[in-house]
């Protein structure tokens, strides 16, 4: 008993849970999961994994991506991407509703499984499927030598290493890495980017991992707000384009370690509903940093402000306008929309840890929840 709590603390390297550890894990990680996939004075992307179908990607007219949880988040970052940079249409579709649909599936489609485990049983069965249909399958796992990778037919690993808190955290940044990299190869494959562009693109890339680490430098203060948010019943987050993604997942986050009931919302889709809700007492968390969708986010803010709405913002550094009207404001690096969503994750992943560590729940493992979930 003894010697095994010893391990754990030792296992922990000196952060109070697995959770906290893995968060401070993500510039390691990331730079891992690029090492020897990118070379950015070439504007080259180089991925082992795949290159056997490097010829069909010329040609391929549709990606269907699949995954539950974390993972189904990261396939949406990943639609995001392919679509901007390699033009293919991109479908992103749960596991377990695909597997029981009859979906229409041809030789000529790729699709793309996502898993941290590589051993979930909706993903698996929807890969299945896929492969009986004649598809090409790809995997996109953590876990070397799992299930999913030996049941597709070429794959890209993330690299992040074990991750024991139940909450994902560094394999979902791996894995939106990984999926970065895979859209620039298609990109690449079909000409869709310029040599130019492309270098531009992997430079800044490479950049990520030190941009990662500034943004862990936010903790303290994001400790502080967790104080305020903490005995909140309800909290919404809000996101457009890559940012979408990210209220997602920082909503899951929050709900399965916290047991704080959360939503995301695109935050257009904030008047269709949720803005219901909104009264003094309710946290509104806004990604709202400086891209293409900046000015229509600062008025989603000032809606949720007009009906008092508390609003915590993710901000560009040196931002000075949502500053103006937001309640609190965490500020991350300045990056290319294509990286915003590994930038911006990192706060919320904190903020949900903080307010979980505050209200005495079991971070590293949730209640009801299990780190891979091999039963429908
Ligand atoms: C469980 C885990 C989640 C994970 C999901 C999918 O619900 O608790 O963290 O995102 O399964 O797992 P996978 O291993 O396929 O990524």
């Amino acid at each position: 008993q003894e010697l095994e709590i010893q391990l754990e603390l030792l296992e922990k390297g000196g952060f109070d849970h697995f959770m906290l550890k893995e968060i401070y894990e993500q510039p390691r990680s990331i730079r891992d999961c690029m090492r020897g996939r990118i070379y950015p004075n070439e504007g080259f992307v180089q991925l082992g994994g795949i290159k056997e179908y490097a010829e069909k990607l010329k040609n391929i007219d549709r990606i269907i991506i699949v995954a539950c949880g974390t993972s189904w988040h990261a396939g949406l970052v990943g639609e995001y991407l392919i679509e901007e940079y390699a033009r293919i249409p991109v479908e992103v579709e749960y596991a377990s509703e695909f597997r029981y649909r009859n979906p229409i599936i041809t030789e000529k489609d790729v699709v793309i499984a996502i898993s941290q485990s590589g051993e979930t049983a909706d993903t698996m069965a929807a890969i299945e499927m896929a492969k009986e249909k004649g598809a090409t399958i790809f995997g996109v796992c953590n876990v070397v030598g799992s299930s999913i990778p030996r049941l597709t037919h070429a794959g890209v690993y993330t690299h992040a290493g074990p991750e024991i808190g139940v909450a994902s955290t560094k394999a979902f940044t791996a894995q939106v890495t990984v999926l970065t990299l895979i859209a620039f190869y298609m990109a690449q494959q079909k000409g869709t980017i310029t040599k130019a562009k492309m270098v531009e693109l992997l430079t800044e890339l490479d950049l990520i991992p030190e941009k990662i680490q500034r943004a862990l430098e936010s903790n303290d203060l994001i400790k502080e707000i967790a104080a305020k948010f903490k005995d909140s019943r309800n909290c919404l987050f809000l996101g457009r384009g890559s940012g979408f993604p990210v209220a997602l997942e920082g909503a899951l986050k929050l709900k399965e370690i916290s047991y704080i009931h959360a939503e995301g919302y695109p935050a257009a889709e904030m008047k269709h509903g949720p803005i219901a809700l909104i009264d003094e007492e309710m946290p509104v968390v806004v990604i709202a940093t400086k891209n293409s969708s900046y000015e229509k986010v600062i008025s989603n803010i000032q809606e949720v402000k007009a009906r008092k709405g508390i609003v915590l913002a993710i901000v560009t550094e040196g931002d000075t306008e949502v500053k103006k009207m937001a309640d609190y404001v965490i500020e991350i690096p300045d990056a290319s929309e294509a990286f915003l969503p590994l930038l911006a994750t990192i706060p919320l992943q904190l903020l949900s840890y903080h307010i979980a560590v505050l209200r005495d729940c079991n971070v590293d493992q949730p209640r009801n929840l299990a780190k891979s979930v091999t039963v429908e």
